[in-house]
């Protein structure tokens, strides 16, 4: 599937960011590095979540302006509930905060919000805003959101497994399409590029199956300072990637023939 589109489609107030030949159809976001950038202004941890959380607007809209049709945020892990007690608390406050005062633009702007995750695990409150943003917004089509919270990517493959036995499909009906059917993202192509901020180079559990061919575009850039300009980039690193997927691009089957 061809799941590029060309940056003709995109908004004409980019003449900052000349127009690219692709644009990723879906990109991920490992948002990482709130810590450091707190820990640097000598600020609390949980001020760098707040940061990183104002950011996010910048990068929504940006992607938006760029062209993006899925975005899917890595916000909160299954593996971060190991966190101290007290983080885990502001950064669910964080989440409240933003559905209560973010949504409202999200929706109006075009967003159409889904959820990455089990809900199992969660506090009631949460499971209920999450559940009325994902309502609320579902016919929206400008922008997918898909907000990865509570979410390994192992995890969700055993969550499949669990649902693709508990129905009592046969083995030789158990296909890669048919797995992809019981993930979070059913429906959606996998992500173009995955971008990770503030220079790790692992994925933390972030989308494991469908991250399978994407492109990975790490940056030292901690993630509330992740702007427009830094989309830009990543962007501009995806262009002059050459994705094979295990075969040949179209020059080197040519050279070969
Ligand atoms: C990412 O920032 C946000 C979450 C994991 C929720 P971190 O909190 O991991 O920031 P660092 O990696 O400690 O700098
Ligand atoms: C990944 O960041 C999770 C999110 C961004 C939500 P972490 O900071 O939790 O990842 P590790 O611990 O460095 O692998
Ligand atoms: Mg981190």
């Amino acid at each position: 599937m061809d799941n590029l589109h060309t940056a003709a489609a995109t908004d004409k107030s980019n003449t900052e960011f000349p127009p690219l030949k692709k644009i990723p159809y879906h990109i991920g976001i490992i948002m990482d590095g709130n810590g450091r950038w707190a820990k640097r202004r000598g600020l609390p941890r949980t001020m760098g979540h707040r940061a990183g959380a104002e950011n996010l607007r910048t990068v929504i809209e940006s992607a938006v302006d760029f062209g993006v049709k899925i975005l899917t945020i890595y916000a909160f892990s299954t593996e971060n509930w190991k966190r101290p007690k007290r983080e885990i608390k502001g950064l669910m406050g964080l989440f409240h905060y933003y559905f209560d005062h973010e949504l409202g633009e999200l929706a109006k702007n075009g967003v159409q919000l889904r959820h990455l995750g089990h809900m199992n695990g969660m506090s009631p409150s949460i499971q209920k805003k999450i559940t009325r943003a994902v309502e609320k917004t579902a016919e929206n089509n400008r922008l997918i959101l898909n907000v990865a919270f509570n979410y390994g990517g192992r995890a969700e493959i055993v969550h499949a497994i669990q649902r693709i036995v508990a129905e009592n499909i046969p083995p030789e009906a158990i296909t890669e399409e048919l797995v992809s059917r019981y993930l979070y993202t059913a429906g959606q192509p996998d992500p173009d590029l995955i971008i990770r901020t503030s220079g790790e180079v692992r994925t933390s559990n972030f989308l494991t199956w469908q991250g399978a061919y994407a492109e990975y575009y790490i940056t030292p850039v901690l993630w509330p300072d992740f702007n427009k300009a830094e989309l830009y980039k990543a962007l501009q690193s995806f262009n002059q990637r050459k994705r094979r997927f295990g075969g040949l691009i179209d020059e080197e089957e040519l050279e070969e023939s």
